[in-house]
């Protein structure tokens, strides 16, 4: 396997340099049909793939790569159940909290999809009722603001779409995400809230995440301090795998929600970790977003390799990563809803992908995740799209574009959509150094200023870059974006042979935090055993408490 890996890798690798003297506007001018080939719908979503530096030739090659890594055989195991996380020993069966097929997934016995719907039920019982306001405070009010304490997948996914999907919040009714240890987070969203009409949701797969249990029990004593001990019951849910240390916080097991070892915490928005989105758009627009996971679930698995839109996502990254020396790929969504996605897709991708090992424990044998980044546009284009344009680097760009607003705001919208769509041309088509010159000679520059000034305006072009144009952005299409990204670092995992559902690569940073905590808050204890740096840093800190 490995050696067939490594002999697709080295024929991509000869094609790359076959085709590099072509560019991707050569081939759009020798194809009239290259769009109508290059893209693929899914529902109402398209994905255009077309602007890229890729011939037939070249999926071909990308096709073989992932036969010879074997992603049919990896995506059957993964929906099997298989313990596809083999470090931990574990499945990844996020699919079954969004499944509706009917179809059970078998685990040691219990059916997860029939677990998953039991929860979720529990789930939508108490997200109903918290918004109707038969749930209510201590002192008998509703609540009108609803505070997420998590970090990691305990956060991103819940804030990034409660942030996408606002126009289906119910009015009156405010939802905060507070995640950082650094207390003026929380100190910041309670600034306005009245603890008396606020309920917090501590998510917590593990509940013993150190940020978030700090900033748990902080909240706990602001309430304490404002209604009472006896309040902490009727202000507090939790969501899980450890109940018995929920109910050790106070939190009631009704309002307790529980998760699963097989969802891990980047996957975990489509389960009870959703519980403050659940609330939020309310039980059927979430039903809505997890049939959108589903569709994604659904295409992925039934969808033939060249035609399967994760799979090509993925297999294009590997092309840029791989062959072409691509560090970072820029998520550029053109809706400012979607502020948070490329954080939220940075932690999916990023913490799945960022391996140097394989599954076994050898040197991987590729470059694995390349870094992601990005922010809405059209902002980003004031900002660093100098670079995408201009820089010597070339990053590869998902442009993610709705054809309608989903809220009043209609007027702007084909000036967004343009935006978007202008920029993708821009990165493929490029300025040459004559059409500079040309054009500065147009506005009546003397030719040795055209002559001048030209190559700070050239556009090296043929950058590449995927669109996805989805009618609006709904809980389904939000669903379905996520799944999308999912699978896509899925593949690449297999691709590069390494383990997508680990992430041991956090652990050794909070082992010496909490080595660290105590020196730093003891202001007399020895700094003997660090080294100078960290030791220097400390003692200058300690010079500034004064
Ligand atoms: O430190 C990384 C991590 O384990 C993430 O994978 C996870 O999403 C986050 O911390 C939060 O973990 P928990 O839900 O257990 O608090």
């Amino acid at each position: 396997m490995t050696q067939t890996v490594a002999a697709a890798m080295a024929a991509l690798e000869a094609h790359r340099v076959e085709i590099s003297q072509h560019r991707i506007a050569d081939f759009f001018a020798a194809d009239p049909d290259r769009f109508a080939r290059h893209h693929i719908t899914l529902d109402d979503l398209l994905f255009d793939y077309s602007k890229h530096r890729i011939t037939d030739a070249t999926l071909a090659h990308l096709l073989s790569l992932a036969r010879a890594a074997g992603v049919e055989e990896h995506r059957e195991r993964l929906f099997a159940g298989d313990l596809v996380n083999n470090t931990e020993n574990r499945p990844a069966l996020h699919m079954a909290l969004r499944s509706f097929s009917g179809e059970a997934m078998q685990l040691d016995g219990e059916d997860a999809c029939a677990q998953a719907r039991a929860e979720r039920a529990r789930v939508f019982a108490f997200a109903e009722e918290l918004r109707q306001g038969v749930i209510c405070g201590a002192t008998g009010r509703a609540f009108t603001d609803v505070v997420n304490i998590g970090i990691g997948g305990s956060d991103l996914g819940p804030a990034m779409a409660a942030r996408a999907l606002s126009p289906f919040g119910k009015p009156g009714l405010r939802m905060h995400f507070v995640a950082n240890v650094d207390g003026a987070d929380l100190a910041d969203t309670m600034t306005d809230l009245d603890p008396a009409r606020t309920l917090f949701i501590i998510c917590s797969k593990t509940f013993t995440t150190q940020e978030t249990m700090a900033n748990a029990r902080a909240a706990r004593a602001m309430v304490v301090a404002a209604l009472g001990e006896g309040a902490v019951a009727d202000h507090f849910a939790a969501v899980s795998t450890r109940n018995d240390l929920v109910a050790a916080f106070g939190v009631r097991p009704e309002r307790t929600f529980c998760m699963w070892d097989w969802v891990g915490g980047r996957y975990s928005i489509w389960s009870s970790i959703g519980l403050s989105l659940a609330i939020f758009i309310g039980p059927e627009h979430f039903e809505d977003f997890l049939r959108g996971g589903h569709d994604v679930d659904r295409h992925f698995q039934d969808a033939p390799l060249q035609d399967n839109i994760p799979a090509l996502m993925a297999l294009l990254g590997v092309w840029y990563r791989n062959i072409w020396g691509c560090q970072s790929h820029a998520v550029i969504p053109y809706d400012q809803r979607l502020a948070r996605f490329p954080a939220y897709l940075q932690q999916l991708d990023m913490e799945s992908n960022g391996k140097s090992v394989t599954r076994t424990g050898e040197k991987a044998m590729f470059e694995t995740a390349p870094v992601i980044w990005g922010e809405p546009g059209s902002n980003g284009q004031h900002a660093f799209f100098q670079m995408l344009h201009q820089g010597t680097d070339v990053i590869p760009v998902d442009f993610l574009v709705a054809a309608k607003p989903t809220s009043a705001a209609a007027g702007q919208h084909d000036l967004l959509v343009a935006n978007c769509l202008a920029q993708s041309e821009a990165l493929m088509r490029g300025r040459s150094l004559a059409q500079a010159r040309e054009a500065l000679l147009a506005q009546g520059l003397d030719a040795r200023a055209a002559a001048a000034l030209a190559p700070h305006k050239t556009f090296p072009g043929d950058r590449p870059s995927s669109t996805f144009l989805y009618r609006a952005l709904t809980p389904r299409q939000l669903g379905r974006l996520i799944a999308l990204y999912e699978h896509k670092v899925f593949v690449q995992s297999v691709v590069w042979n390494i383990n997508p559902f680990d992430q041991w690569g956090v652990e050794l940073g909070k082992e010496l935090c909490n080595r660290l905590a105590p020196m730093v808050s003891q202001r007399t204890a020895p700094l003997d055993e660090l080294d100078g740096s960290t030791a220097g840093l400390i003692g200058w800190r300690r010079s500034l408490q004064g």
